[in-house]
């Protein structure tokens, strides 16, 4: 059988492979996934995939490998710059300058160092909830203040709450973060949505972050559109994005801040100094190659997801009836509303303890997790094969039943 490794595979065999993922295997000790809970629980919580990484980059790693691995082009690698202003154009980040390109040891950190630059202690940064935890932390950590919007189901999706929004302003409002591809939600702001955004932003002089890691993770057909792409808000927008979500590599590390403005990226790197870091040699060459190789790898791994999310939906309909959920636009991460439950109360100790599925907790996802705001919701990541997540989702019924009193 010709292994995933080699470098003639096809991706037909690629998502094949997918189809025929071994537990055994996913379980090494390098995982945090497959290691944090006992060893007979399926993990559905950290964002990684179950998927080996691209043939494209594992040959270019390997390659890099042959070389020495002193430093590499940490000033901007003029590679890698070029590949990132093209394929931000195609997102309608047109005509970026090369200086307008910083690279980063992760997106994380560019969130807290937009935080940190962007405002100072005990100015507001606005949110929207749930968000990815990191947002808040790099606010309460910094101690800004959270000023936080409730997203709101509209009974076919989750929707900004405008009213919420503006409500969240105050004159001390410096900074909105914005996730776009949103985590958990999944959803993508759609073309009206990010005008009304941009609208507001400029309304309230507020400086945007808008972390589009999951960008390329899309399931829609139109094409993903930056916050950015506006150039009304170019000049106060920093763009956060990286390969680690789409191509599976969040181990090797990297990710960049793009501006227009150019000033706008040099007070980001002045501001955290020499606190950043730098991306590795070998985060370097994969994102090359990704960006260079990677779309067909890409495009069946994205088609493989969307069929996980159609079978979780269709799971999640016929035997959760009592559980509400919407089709996800992009990631490989779904927000389950398991309120009516009796167990929503304990509903990540029941399904870890009985079903031996490993979720993430909703309230992960709000400014105070001691706060249990969002207890009863659950995110769930099925980027796994159709077996796992079958299996998954099977004991997971067996534990909470199909009906609810
Ligand atoms: C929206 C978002 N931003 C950032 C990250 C993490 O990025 P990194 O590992 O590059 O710091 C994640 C990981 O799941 C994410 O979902």
């Amino acid at each position: 059988m010709t292994g995933l490794h080699s470098p003639e595979v096809s991706v037909l065999e690629t998502t094949d492979v997918y189809s025929h993922l071994d537990p055994a295997a996913l379980r090494h000790a390098d995982s945090l996934k497959w290691t944090l809970y006992g060893e007979d629980v399926i993990p559905m919580w950290v964002a990684d995939m179950d998927y080996p990484v691209a043939p494209a980059i594992l040959n270019a790693l390997q390659d890099r490998l042959t070389r020495g691995l002193g430093y590499p082009q940490l000033m901007g690698d003029p590679l890698l710059t070029r590949l990132i202003q093209e394929k931000a154009a195609t997102q309608g980040l047109t005509d970026l300058p090369a200086e307008g390109v910083a690279l980063l040891p992760g997106v994380v950190p560019g969130i807290f160092a937009a935080v940190h630059a962007l405002t100072a202690p005990g100015d507001g940064v606005l949110t929207m909830l749930p968000v990815y935890h990191p947002f808040h932390l790099s606010i309460n950590d910094q101690r800004r203040v959270v000023q936080a919007a409730a997203l709101k189901d509209s009974g076919t999706r989750w929707e900004i709450d405008w009213e919420a929004l503006e409500g969240a302003v105050t004159p001390s409002t410096r900074l909105m973060l914005l996730c776009h591809p949103h985590n958990p939600t999944g959803r993508v702001w759609n073309a009206e949505e990010l005008g009304k955004l941009r609208d507001f932003a400029l309304k309230h002089n507020l400086y945007v972050c808008s972390d589009e890691l999951h960008a390329d993770l899309s399931f829609a057909d139109a094409l993903f559109e930056s916050f950015a792409a506006d150039p009304r808000v170019r000049g106060r927008t920093v763009t956060l994005t990286g390969p680690c979500k789409a191509f599976n590599t969040a181990g090797l590390g990297i990710g960049a801040m793009l501006s227009h403005d150019a000033a706008l990226i040099k007070r980001l790197k002045t501001a955290v100094g020499g606190l950043m870091g730098h991306p590795s040699a070998l985060s370097i060459t994969m994102w090359q190659a990704a960006l260079q190789e990677g779309g067909p790898w890409l495009a069946e791994t994205v088609a493989y997801l969307r069929g996980n999310r159609d079978l979780l939906q269709a799971f999640l309909a016929e035997r959760f009836p009592y559980i509400k959920s919407y089709a996800v636009e992009s990631t490989y991460l779904a927000w389950l509303d398991v309120r009516s439950h009796p167990h929503a109360g304990d509903i990540q100790q029941v399904l870890l303890e009985q079903a031996r599925v490993a979720i993430h907790n909703g309230p992960v996802f709000a400014p105070d997790p001691q706060k249990a705001d969002y207890q009863g919701f659950i995110r769930v990541n099925f980027a796994t094969s159709r077996a796992l997540l079958t299996e998954a989702l099977e004991r997971m019924a067996g534990v909470l039943g199909g009906d609810v009193e």
